[in-house]
């Protein structure tokens, strides 16, 4: 007779060649239920298809393929989103551009922001969900990414005018002019994503930033004067290394603002801060 397979014998069956967290969210996403209802329910059934559902997930994840793919959804700040790999998986890094967007509203009541390169819409989505009265727009050049940015939006609420195209351009088009703007760009060095895992699975729209990582920052700095208001705001991410690279543009782009940059928390480059004058 065959033996019932169950919460516990399938999660054991995959011990040693998973991460115990990530197979039990793997099995939360296909039995539709949370990580602590399996660890309550270890004796608890699983149908033939589940397990074989189960299965055929544990060995792509095996494989490499990202769990926030696999399950569908990714936590970021304080809410969970919707992905798919037509957007890149937001990254807990880029949570400092929410905190410090949060910090500047505080001083500037009347609002009006975007978030340049969207993605899953986690930036815009967040911020509009903390600041009800600010007018958020978010640009992306992928008509994909805007399908999920959109389905975000609309699951929290939250008011946010999604708009198709390169960077700054829907606004200026618009005559749109903000005085915050966030933007997690693409920022890898071309020839470095060869080497990367990321690349494998994530969209090369969302990582590749030229040759040295930094055209689309550039790109974006001479589009910034055309659709920013005196006195904005404006918070970029940037890699790791490229803190005196990207410091170096953006003096040469305002040359009067006040610009500096932002280190996480493990001492790394990760945003540059700039106030227009
Ligand atoms: C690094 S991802 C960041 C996504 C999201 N903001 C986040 O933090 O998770 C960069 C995003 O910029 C978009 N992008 C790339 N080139 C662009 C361009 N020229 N204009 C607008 N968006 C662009 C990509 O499609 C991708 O969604």
């Amino acid at each position: 007779m065959a033996k019932t397979l169950t919460v516990g014998t399938v999660l054991s069956a995959v011990r040693g060649r998973l991460p115990g967290f990530e197979a039990q969210a793997l099995l939360g996403a296909v039995l539709q239920t949370d990580r602590a209802a399996l660890l309550a329910h270890p004796e608890r059934p699983l149908t033939p298809e589940q397990a074989e559902r189960f299965g055929a997930l544990a060995e792509r994840l095996a494989a490499g393929e990202p769990l926030p793919y696999l399950i569908g959804r990714q936590a970021f700040y304080d809410r969970d989103f919707f992905v798919t790999p037509d957007v890149l998986i937001p990254r807990p890094e880029s949570e400092l551009l929410v905190e410090e967007a949060l910090a500047f509203a505080r001083l500037q009541p009347n609002l009006t922001l975007v978030d340049v390169g969207t993605g899953s819409g986690a930036l815009a989505v967040v911020l509009a969900a903390h600041l009800p009265a600010a007018r958020v727009y978010a640009t992306d050049i992928s008509p994909a990414a805007l399908v999920v940015a959109q389905r975000n939006a609309e699951r929290y609420g939250a008011r946010v005018t999604l708009l198709p195209g390169d960077l700054l351009q829907p606004l200026i088009e618009r005559g749109i002019k903000v005085n915050l703007l966030v933007a997690n760009l693409p920022y890898i060095a071309a020839g470095d994503l060869p080497g990367l895992a990321v690349s494998r699975y994530e969209p090369r729209l969302a990582l590749d930033g030229g040759p040295d990582g930094l055209d689309l920052i550039r790109r974006l700095l001479l589009q910034a004067p055309a659709a920013c208001l005196p006195g904005a705001r404006l918070l970029l991410e940037i890699g790791a290394d490229q803190g005196a690279a990207a410091l170096a543009l953006v003096r040469a782009a305002f040359p009067a603002a006040v610009v500096d940059c932002l280190r996480d928390l493990a001492g790394y480059d990760r945003a540059i801060r700039i106030s227009r004058v």
